[in-house]
């Protein structure tokens, strides 16, 4: 089997037969019948395929992919995910634990986060290797309180350092992450001076150094650019400890089409990697979206539809508490009737139930609805920071969560009770 070295499309695993649309050609007006609406419902196949477009380009590459847990965290995308060969990139010690239940080995796992707590470091320092690959460290700080805690509790641990190449990634504001304004990272002199400080400590290794200059990235000029000031920086650095670093991360970033973006060239990409980072022993890469985003969508149900002076309202059964991506970032995600039944597409708001004007899917979209109690839709591209991000905001419990994966349709996470709302509730 050829497999395709570009990532799958939403469209590649949501398609419609005989008028009705399918996840993978399982129909899905009987997977919300089953589970019941609002619902996620992801395509184990599209994630598998995104897998593998991404280590297929990158195969003549020492590379370990470390899957970014927050844009889903579900410990079954986690097992399936790892079942591959993925690692994963952690942010907290609540995704650690998930990584720890998932069974993802902990040589596959980095842990980044610019807050990352001595109450954590605790806890993680119970395990060898503080029960991950490496830590990403990104202050000055953060250094000094793990030299601190390494060497009381006597435990060896691997860094990398999170360099702050100060590269514009020429994506939205609110995900950027690699400039100098931008809360994370280092920068160029503070790492070198804590390569002076503390390049032999007894406990705490400097093993490699780790950027990531934000998402949704759909050009590779950035990359280019972030990675010749970080392969600069190795140099300057691996001068100073007087080693080789064992491992470069990359971070994640690679866009996806949510409209009519063109993603990268994953073989380009590796072309990249390969021309900054030849004689590297080991690359991480941080993948997310790029992983999970066209494999899931979020179906729901019209609840009511209403004419406003200017437009038509879909107000559905799903809201900014489910799906916050629009409200949040203006973000496009393609909406589809679940069944196709030659309606005349007009142009709809889609909203959501919750108790602000921020919450909606789409503005003045072309949809073919009529508008009627019950109909309903797939909001496609949602498989990544969709149900990782959701919330129970006006006392919405969250959704269900299932995988459709190798013609099995499973639950793999159970719809939220108003009880398990008011749980932690004294
Ligand atoms: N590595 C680090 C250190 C990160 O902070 C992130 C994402 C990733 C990897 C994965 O990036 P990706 O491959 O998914 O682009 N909620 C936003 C996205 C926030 C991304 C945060 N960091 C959204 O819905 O667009």
């Amino acid at each position: 089997m050829t497999r395709s070295l570009q990532l799958p499309s939403a469209e590649d695993s949501f398609y419609y037969r005989n008028g009705r649309l399918t996840v993978d050609g399982v129909v899905l007006d009987a997977v919300i019948e089953k589970y019941g609406s609002p619902l996620y419902v992801y395509s184990g196949a599209n994630i598998r395929k995104s897998y593998h477009a991404i280590t297929g380009a990158m195969k003549e590459l020492p590379l370990q992919v470390c899957y970014a847990v927050k844009a889903n965290s579900n410990l079954h995308i986690l097992k399936l995910l790892s079942s591959l060969g993925a690692g994963c990139d952690l942010v907290s010690y609540g995704e650690w634990y998930r990584a720890e239940l998932a069974g993802v080995p902990r040589a596959r796992r980095v842990l980044s986060g610019v807050a990352k707590t001595a109450k954590e470091f605790e806890a993680l320092f119970k395990h060898e290797f503080a029960g991950v690959f490496s830590i990403h460290v990104e202050s000055a700080m953060e250094f000094e309180l793990l030299v601190l805690m390494a060497n009381a509790m006597k435990r060896p641990v691997r860094v990398a350092l999170r360099y702050n190449p100060d590269v514009d990634a020429g994506t939205l504001d609110k995900i950027s992450t690699g400039r100098k304004q931008d809360k994370f990272g280092l920068t160029r002199e503070e790492i070198l001076d804590l390569a002076i400080t503390y390049g032999d400590d007894d406990y705490v290794r400097i093993a490699g150094l780790s950027i990531h200059i934000g998402s949704q990235i759909t050009s590779l000029g950035p990359y280019d650019r972030a990675f010749a000031r970080l392969a600069e920086l190795k140099l300057e650095l691996e001068a100073h400890l007087d080693r080789e670093l064992e491992y470069v991360d990359l971070g994640g970033g690679i866009g996806v089409c949510y409209q009519k973006e063109r993603p990268i060239s994953l073989p380009d990409y590796a072309k990249l990697v390969r021309k900054h980072f030849k004689k590297t022993p080991k690359i991480l890469i941080e993948p997310g979206r790029s992983l999970l985003a066209s494999a899931g969508a979020l179906l729901s149900e019209v609840v009511y539809s209403k004419e406003r002076i200017r437009n038509r309202t879909l107000i559905l059964d799903a809201g900014m508490n489910d799906l916050v991506r629009p409200a949040l970032y203006d973000a496009w995600h393609e909406i589809v009737p679940l069944e196709d039944r030659g309606v005349k597409p007009i142009r709809w708001d889609v909203v959501g139930g919750i108790c602000e004007s921020s919450d909606y899917f789409a503005r003045n979209r072309k949809l073919a609805v009529e508008g009627l109690p019950g109909e309903r839709v797939g909001i496609l591209s949602s498989g990544a920071y969709g149900f990782s991000m959701s919330s129970t905001y006006n006392s919405r419990p969250r959704v269900a969560e299932v995988l459709v994966d190798r013609g099995k349709v499973r639950l793999i996470r159970k719809r939220e009770s108003l009880k398990d709302l008011v749980r932690q509730e004294r």
